[in-house]
């Protein structure tokens, strides 16, 4: 756009003038994803909540502080979230609401109206001489979500980085406000690996071969994984999630995305957490590509990855492999589905026979009260709500070895998970299973 510079100067306000001026009671309005989400655009809108009545607000994940989730809010606000972290799991689950879906397929909710966005809220980086911002560290559903909204507010925050991918976009074509406001976008502190997270981080990687692409989910396994593949050669990414652990992998030439069937030499995800020094990384980086979500989590592109390897959480499984990573049981909405089912799909998919879609998670849980529950049961818990299902389920990893459940029986699905439950529990799983499937264990 060649007066680019004008209109952007025209539409300068502040972050109170463009909430009041764009959001109305009734909306639904959506925040860009994870650290992307633009901070001093919430504040604002919690600041004004007085003028609002059922502004309905949805986004993925959040390290802000959710305030729009406190009770004092509920005429105001009205949290429909797309997955759930501590600050809005009570309203998620009390007064507001939550939308299941395949993370890849967000995007195409928005195109066809079934996922509304009135109002996009959007932290980028400063414009380039043509008037090109980066939405930085998250691309996934918000590269649709600026074509989708009625209208977009644009927080301008010289932090946010330039980075690649298909997130640049010329932004006087789509913004009707600008806020100008600087501010360091959150971090995460490195995760606390253990020997628990490290031997499961050992196991993982012996699943790895060189050459394997890597997705790598949130949190301290993943890490620990990236800690023992120190010795592996011509490893790629093509994650939902870029983090510290693949950052140090690349610096120490382990990632160089050589072997990659496409988008070789560069790593591919939807969003960026981490450091400050990972979202330095990620600026005006021509390595590292990130992309909208219905891109990068399609499993139709992940099964064309060579070697690929889905590595991600959970919160249990019974006996059959029934995964359930977002659920903890009595209708509660722990988490969200993300992209974990669309990875996992996508590896068992893989063209090349070589992908593996690996589920790791401890063999026990201690509840705050000290209670020790372990993580494989023979049934999910009461109101628990599958996130894989047992079809989808290639290989469980805890700290005790790695159960390859594809193409085996009930049976001997049941005794391979048995085999790395945790000690304390395999004589009542024994039982269990032997009563659920008639089988003994030892046959
Ligand atoms: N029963 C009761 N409590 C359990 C439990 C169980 N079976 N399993 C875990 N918990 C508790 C833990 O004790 C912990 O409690 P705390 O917060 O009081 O310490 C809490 O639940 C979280 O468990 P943890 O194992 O620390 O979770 P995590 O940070 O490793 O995340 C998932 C695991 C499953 C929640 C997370 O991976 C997720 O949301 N996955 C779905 C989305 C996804 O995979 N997306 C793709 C990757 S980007």
């Amino acid at each position: 756009m060649k007066n680019w510079k004008e209109l952007y100067d025209s539409k300068k306000m502040t972050s109170d003038e463009a909430i009041l001026r764009f959001v109305q009671s009734g909306d639904k309005v959506v925040f860009q994803h994870d650290v992307g989400e633009p901070e001093e655009l919430v504040r604002a809108l919690v600041r004004n909540a007085d003028h609002f009545k059922n502004v309905e607000i949805s986004h993925m994940f959040s390290l802000g502080p959710g305030d729009y989730c406190k009770e004092e809010y509920k005429e105001n606000f009205h949290p429909n979230m797309w997955f759930v972290s501590g600050q809005t799991r009570k309203a998620t689950n009390y007064w507001g609401d939550y939308t299941s879906f395949f993370f890849h397929e967000l995007p195409e909710l928005m195109r066809q109206g079934r996922v509304q966005v009135d109002c996009l809220f959007i932290n980028v980086s400063k414009p380039d001489k043509l008037g090109y911002v980066s939405l930085g560290v998250s691309g996934d559903y918000t590269v649709q979500a600026v074509r989708s909204a009625k209208k977009v507010i644009a927080q301008v925050n010289d932090c946010v980085p330039f980075s690649y991918g298909d997130v640049v976009f010329p932004l006087m074509e789509y913004a009707d406000a600008i806020v100008e406001y600087d501010e360091e976008l959150p971090t995460i502190p490195p995760s606390k690996i253990g020997p628990v997270e490290e031997e499961i981080g050992k196991l993982c990687a012996s699943l790895i071969d060189d050459g394997a692409t890597l997705q790598l989910g949130i949190g301290s396994i993943p890490d620990a994984v990236c800690a023992q593949l120190k010795t592996k050669k011509h490893l790629g990414l093509h994650s939902e999630m870029l983090g510290d652990g693949a950052m140090n992998l690349y610096y120490e030439g382990i990632i160089d995305n050589t072997m990659k069937s496409f988008d070789k030499d560069v790593m591919v995800a939807n969003f960026v957490m981490g450091s400050k020094e990972l979202y330095e990384f990620c600026d005006h980086n021509h390595a590292v590509k990130i992309m909208p979500v219905d891109y990068v989590n399609d499993p139709t592109i992940i099964m064309n990855c060579s070697k690929m390897i889905a590595i991600n959480g959970a919160l249990g499984c019974d006996l059959y492999g029934q995964v359930a990573s977002d659920t903890l049981g009595g209708d509660v909405q722990f988490s969200g589905v993300g992209g974990q089912v669309d990875f996992i799909r996508g590896a068992a998919m893989a063209r090349d026979g070589l992908g593996k879609g690996i589920i790791a998670m401890p063999s026990m849980a201690v509840k705050k009260d000290g209670t020790k529950i372990s993580k494989i049961t023979a049934h999910l818990a009461d109101k628990q709500v599958v996130t894989d299902s047992r079809n989808d389920t290639e290989f469980v990893v805890t700290e005790y070895g790695i159960a390859d459940l594809w193409g085996k029986s009930n049976a001997d699905r049941a005794r391979a998970l048995i085999d790395i439950a945790h000690p304390d529990f395999r004589p009542q799983l024994k039982e269990e299973m032997e009563e659920i499937f008639h089988h003994k264990y030892d046959e």
